[in-house]
């Protein structure tokens, strides 16, 4: 499949936005219960991309899927840490994007000084998140038990973490 992989832009906003609420809809990958308006995409795009890089892999005008870093925590002392997101659109999945696209955010984020990248995995059972993270050199830390609600079931949260350096 020929696809790039290219700086969002804010006009990617919408196309985004529908993966993305797919996912809220249906998964438990994201612990958000509702999707957000596109002018809440368009407003979080534009602000984590102020600070960290975010990706958008596109063949032609179709956005294939997309994955950014940011914020970990907020004090001072994390300020080396960021957490990524990614998330391909279904039809487009078991076809390498993922890694692609990851492995290009690993690389911009090193450059960029960050120092440590963490994954916090919303559910134990998201066995193709875990293996991209694996896959891609982030090592297991913990299991957060029964800390999250979401479709009436109480979930795991798995936290996995790369060094950058
Ligand atoms: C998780 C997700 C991003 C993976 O995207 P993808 O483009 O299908 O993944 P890739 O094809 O790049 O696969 C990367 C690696 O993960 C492995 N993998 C991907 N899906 C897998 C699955 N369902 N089961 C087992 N391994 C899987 C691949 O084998 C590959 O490993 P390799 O490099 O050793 O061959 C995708 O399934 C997705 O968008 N899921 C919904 C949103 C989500 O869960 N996002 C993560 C939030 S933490």
């Amino acid at each position: 499949m020929n696809y790039e992989i290219l700086s969002v832009q804010i006009e990617d906003a919408d196309q985004i936005l529908a993966i993305y609420a797919k996912s809220v809809e249906t998964q438990t990958a994201s612990w958000e219960y509702c999707a957000p308006t596109i002018e809440e995409m368009r407003h979080r795009i534009s602000e984590i991309s102020k600070s960290y890089p975010y990706l958008v892999a596109k063949s032609g005008d179709i956005i294939l899927g997309y994955a950014y870093a940011s914020l970990f925590r907020g004090r001072e002392g994390w300020r080396f840490v960021c957490e990524n997101s990614v998330y391909i659109a279904p039809e487009y999945q078991g076809l390498g994007i993922a890694k692609a696209l990851m492995m290009q955010l690993i690389e911009k984020c090193t450059k960029q000084g960050l120092r440590n990248m963490m994954a916090i995995i919303g559910d134990s059972n998201n066995i193709a998140s875990i293996k991209l993270h694996e896959s891609l050199g982030f090592n297991y830390v913990a299991t957060l038990k029964n800390i999250g609600e979401k479709f009436e079931k109480t979930l795991d949260c798995v936290i996995l973490q790369r060094c950058l350096a």
